[in-house]
């Protein structure tokens, strides 16, 4: 019987085994990644069986159109565009124009640069400029920690009943539970989740997780 304590080795080892099980290796995947990395972006997209998790979770949605807040490298922005139809949409908000412009060449290298808008600014700016457009499906949030709430709020609005929710990142090795980190993005992951909790408009839960992206979760909700 092995060792109940999920040490790094032993949780690592579960990570590596799960995604070549079941993720596999993925060239513009892989392209976007180094690309990200050669251009000096940090390297924090999703572990690959969390973006096959977004993919799956698009699926089983049946997501036309996606809102993602935080577009980095476009990893995820791939994964979950290749869950769409050849008519559905993600539109993808990034604040930084360089970070937008690898993220570009990243989607149309991959094939899905038709079904992926990247608007550039920030997103308490660009989300209000998305009103009164066709309703995502699902939003995926994972930009600065800080503005949680604000991106709720939005993904509430421009959402409809049914709408899913990801949060990315709601564990931060274990700081979330920790009342006195005096740290920004810990408070404002804390406040998204209370949020999650309290506001009438959402039914949530959250998943820790141990994978490529070390100790950390997701945190998944519908909108009523
Ligand atoms: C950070 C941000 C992320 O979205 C992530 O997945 C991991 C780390 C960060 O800002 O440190
Ligand atoms: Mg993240």
């Amino acid at each position: 019987m092995t060792d109940p304590t999920p040490t790094p080795q032993a949780w690592q080892a579960v990570d590596r085994y799960f995604a070549d099980t079941l993720v596999g290796h993925d060239p513009d995947l892989a392209a976007a990644v180094a690309a990200q990395h050669a251009a000096g972006m940090p390297a924090i997209e999703v572990a690959p069986v969390n973006g096959k998790f977004l993919h799956l979770l698009a699926r089983i949605a049946g997501a036309r159109r996606v809102l993602e807040i935080g577009t980095l490298g476009a990893f995820s922005t791939i994964w979950l565009a290749r869950a769409l139809p050849a008519d559905g949409e993600v539109v993808t908000i990034e604040a930084e124009p360089a970070i937008a412009a690898v993220a570009r060449e990243n989607v149309d290298r991959a094939g899905v640069g038709d079904r992926v808008q990247i608007l550039v600014g920030r997103g308490a700016d660009v989300l209000p400029t998305l009103a009164g457009g066709t309703p995502f499906d699902l939003v995926f949030i994972d930009a600065d920690k800080e503005s949680n709430t604000i991106y709720l709020d939005w993904a509430a609005r421009l959402g409809h009943p049914g709408t899913v929710v990801v949060v990315d990142n709601v564990a931060r090795s274990g700081r979330v539970a920790d009342p006195a980190t005096g740290d920004a993005q810990i408070e404002g992951v804390r406040a998204g989740l209370e949020m999650l909790g309290d506001d009438p408009r959402f039914d949530a839960t959250a998943l820790q997780t141990l994978d490529a992206k070390g100790w950390d979760g997701v945190a998944i909700a519908i909108i009523r």
